[in-house]
């Protein structure tokens, strides 16, 4: 037999082992329930104790989830959970706001530990949750907020905590993902792909969070904190959705060399003096990104997320982003680690956020105008000679020089067409001054799209 530490790596067979109770017994719950189910006898394996769902809390007690819910209790009293004394660990998967987060706060104040994938409550609320668990000297754990089944956060906290990091790109919402994917592969318009998501299942029937960028940004905002210690709130974040992409984008991306993605990005700028202050550059946009980098060829609603530290280099993490098993193997690899940390009596082994809470801080965020890159540019005009001339002219004055141009020929009786150009690299505000009086011209007849693009993937 293995052993390790001396110790017989054998189970007690009487030991009732670690009660979890789950609120909210939607998707990811019943994914939850299912893995603790079907795995459970691995789970004791590496544990040496079991895991076991005791008691789970939603208002819809009549929907069949084809769970085997034998010895748990299922009722609609999550505030009973909270205090059953054979709850040792809460797993929040209600969503939303306000009651996940009276429920968070109530389970902590009781002393037990909570597991949630509620990045939009931590994005927004972070700070005190974060700090009411500190205080009660519980763990919050919340694997699944961010890339559903990517062991992402355990890597940025445990993995990579010996680096400095410098920079994080990220495909981080797969309904996104999905679109833009589709989009490439038939030529659709947004609207109709959009469309087939849902039917699929891979977006929600409101898709809002996802198609403007917010869910990414959320994500990211969780990221840059654990990445940079920088409590961001993810109001401070730059976000840009997809809508508005149009097919021909991704002609043109195709080109140009490039395909887009949705990226949620973060860098380090190290202070460049003596006194300065590091600054944090965070934002999500649609990105055309070179089409042989590995985050490229990320489709469908897989996600990714590209890390580099000083030490480790450049390091990539890829996998299912949503859905209820890859979300659920999330959320029991945090029940397994407080489970485990519950029997030798610690908490607060790992900081949550990776950094000790008195090291995270605000850290002033690099605005936009400062930025300095490529774009991809899609003017609309009237197609008659001289109106290529102008839009150069005025990108000309502003010291933006173009790469390359694509005109699209009229597909009919319209009196608009797209001409489609790459820059050199310019900076941010010298663009946005050129693309304000260009937008002005009386043969531009909707506003300019950009798209910016990154090459150092
Ligand atoms: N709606 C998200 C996505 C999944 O499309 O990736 C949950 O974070």
């Amino acid at each position: 037999m293995v052993t390790q530490g001396g110790q017989a790596a054998q189970t007690d067979r009487h030991d009732s082992g670690v009660g979890v109770g789950l609120i909210g017994f939607g998707t990811i719950g019943t994914g939850v329930a299912k893995v603790l189910r079907q795995n459970a006898d691995v789970i004791e394996q590496r544990l040496g104790f079991p895991l076991r769902l005791v008691r789970i809390a939603d208002l819809d007690l009549e929907t069949d989830r084809g769970v085997d819910l034998d010895g748990i209790q299922f009722d609609n009293d999550a505030d009973a959970l909270i205090a059953d004394p054979g709850v040792s660990i809460v797993v929040e998967l209600i969503g939303g706001y306000e009651v996940a987060k009276r429920m968070m706060l109530r389970a902590i104040e009781a002393g037990k530990p909570v597991v949630t994938a509620n990045k939009a409550l931590l994005a927004m609320h972070g700070k005190e949750i974060f700090d009411a668990a500190t205080r009660r000297g519980v763990d919050v754990a919340f694997e699944a907020s961010v890339g559903g089944g990517i062991p992402i956060l355990r890597s940025l906290r445990e993995g990579l905590a010996a680096n400095r990091i410098e920079s994080l790109y990220g495909i981080m919402n797969g309904t996104t993902n999905y679109v833009l994917t589709e989009m490439e592969r038939t030529g659709e318009d947004f609207d109709v792909v959009v469309k087939r998501a849902q039917d699929l299942g891979y977006a929600e029937a409101d898709p809002t969070f996802d198609l403007d960028g917010i869910d990414a940004a959320h994500k990211l905002t969780l990221l840059a904190a654990m990445a940079f210690g920088a409590e961001l709130t993810f109001k401070e974040i730059p976000t840009e959705g997809i809508k508005g992409l149009l097919p021909v984008d991704f002609e043109a991306a195709e080109e140009f060399g490039y395909r887009i993605k949705l990226l949620g990005i973060a860098k380090s700028h190290p202070p460049e003096h003596p006194g300065d202050e590091e600054r944090i550059e965070a934002r999500v946009h649609p990105t055309m990104i070179p089409r042989a980098s590995l985050l490229a060829n990320v489709d469908g609603a897989m996600n990714a997320v590209a890390v580099t530290g000083d030490a480790v280099g450049p390091t990539l993490y890829y996998g299912a982003g949503a859905g209820e098993m890859p979300t659920a193997s999330a959320v029991v690899g945090d029940l397994i680690e407080i489970a485990r940390d519950l029997r030798r009596g610690t908490a607060g082994r790992v900081a949550p956020l990776s950094y000790q809470p008195s090291e995270l801080g605000p850290k002033p965020l690099l605005p936009m105008g400062e930025l300095r890159g490529r774009v991809y540019l899609r003017f609309t005009v009237v197609d008659r000679p001289g109106v290529l001339a102008q839009i150069t002219g005025v990108l000309g004055e502003h010291e933006i020089g173009i790469a390359s141009v694509i005109q699209k020929g009229r597909a009919g009786p319209i009196a608009s067409v797209p001409v489609l150009m790459q820059s050199h690299p310019a900076p941010e505000l010298a663009l946005r001054t050129a693309l304000a009086e260009i937008d002005r011209l009386a043969d531009v007849t909707a506003p300019t799209r950009v798209i910016r693009i990154e090459e150092g993937l």
